[in-house]
């Protein structure tokens, strides 16, 4: 049984998290799977109901700075730059890790991924455990990401412990990964906060990493892919001409469509974009079109999740 816990249950959480269970929990972004970082085999827990590779590392959420201080090294000055303008909030980032660090939060990399979540619940967590969280999202491989406390019982009821309902989450897209290993800032993944922003605090340019060479072993999966194929489209009347004759549709655009009754309309967001993809999936949803006007185009991190749920980028 999957216990279901609000706000007022974190201390009965902790509890969990230091028995060595896996508790799902609400951040801003999307929701994580919890387990304390100092427990290892509460970590394989994770790796093992995700069936997450076990070469793809986790962030560890923290809730202030000397949980920081604990877990990274060698920090360079940039880093608190972007902390003042963004801890607490959805960005993470790649630190030198010290050797506390278990093995398999890292994936036997030198180095350790941290956020500092804004959600009350998150950030209550953790300072109710008293060290950090590590965390993946929480979804199954492959999957999208969960926005809502169903979406984690649909992928995991009876496998972990329990999740803590905080309703729907504010961004809907995971956190902006940036590197700063080497000193220059590396966008590993874009995210909640755009690299407009970031750059605002940094004064320097963010490097890209390149696909295909992945320094971030999430790059080189396959990430967040409904069971209907996806078609992109730049114009409606390009899609009106494809959904001649189709079943079991759904179109996504920013505007509103009128459609042919065997099509079912939503609004295409980033805060909603998995939870329409995991209603296809429910609804065995035969095909999904999206409609990519100039102003989607622009919205660098929802694209870059539409190309890799349509397949265009792996
Ligand atoms: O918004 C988020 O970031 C959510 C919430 C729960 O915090 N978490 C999340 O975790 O999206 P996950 O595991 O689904 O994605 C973490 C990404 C992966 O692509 C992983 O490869 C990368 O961060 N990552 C983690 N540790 C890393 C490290 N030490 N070096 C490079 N990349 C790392
Ligand atoms: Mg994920």
């Amino acid at each position: 049984m999957t216990e279901i816990l609000t706000y007022n249950d974190l201390i009965c959480a902790a509890e969990l998290l230091k028995r060595g269970e896996v508790v799902a929990f609400p951040t801003e972004t999307v929701y994580g799977l919890g387990a304390s970082i100092f427990q290892p085999q509460a970590i394989s827990k994770i790796f093992e109901v995700k069936r997450r590779p076990s070469d793809n590392p986790l962030i560890a959420h923290v809730s202030n700075f000397q949980q920081i201080a604990q877990i990274a090294r060698d920090i360079p000055q940039v880093f608190y730059a972007l902390a003042e303008a963004f801890f607490p909030g959805p960005l993470t980032v790649v630190l030198r890790k010290k050797s506390c660090v278990p093995h398999c939060v890292s994936a036997g990399l030198d180095s350790i991924a941290l956020r500092m979540p804004r959600h009350p619940i998150a950030l209550g967590l953790i300072e109710a455990l008293g060290e950090p969280v590590v965390a993946p999202s929480a979804n199954l491989s492959g999957r999208p990401s969960s926005t809502q406390c169903h979406h984690v019982l649909d992928d995991f009821s009876g496998k972990i412990a329990a999740v803590i309902d905080g309703g729907k989450t504010e961004y809907g897209i995971e956190s902006t990964v940036i590197s700063l290993l080497d000193g220059v800032p590396t966008l590993l993944r874009p995210g909640a906060i755009s690299v407009a922003t970031i750059e605002e605090v940094t004064h320097v340019c963010t490097r890209q990493a390149k696909e295909g060479t992945p320094i971030s072993p999430g790059m080189k999966y396959r990430h967040y892919a409904p069971k209907a194929p996806i078609a992109l489209f730049r114009h409606e009347q390009e899609c009106f001409a494809a959904l001649k004759a189709v079943e079991a549709h759904f179109v996504l655009s920013r505007e509103p469509l009128q459609l042919p009754d065997t099509c079912q309309w939503f609004h295409l967001n980033t805060a909603d974009f998995y939870g329409v993809l995991r209603q296809a999936d429910a609804a065995n949803c035969q095909g999904i079109s999206i409609i990519c006007d100039e102003q989607t185009l622009q919205n660098h991190a929802l694209m870059n999740r539409i190309l890799k749920a349509s397949g265009n980028m792996e």
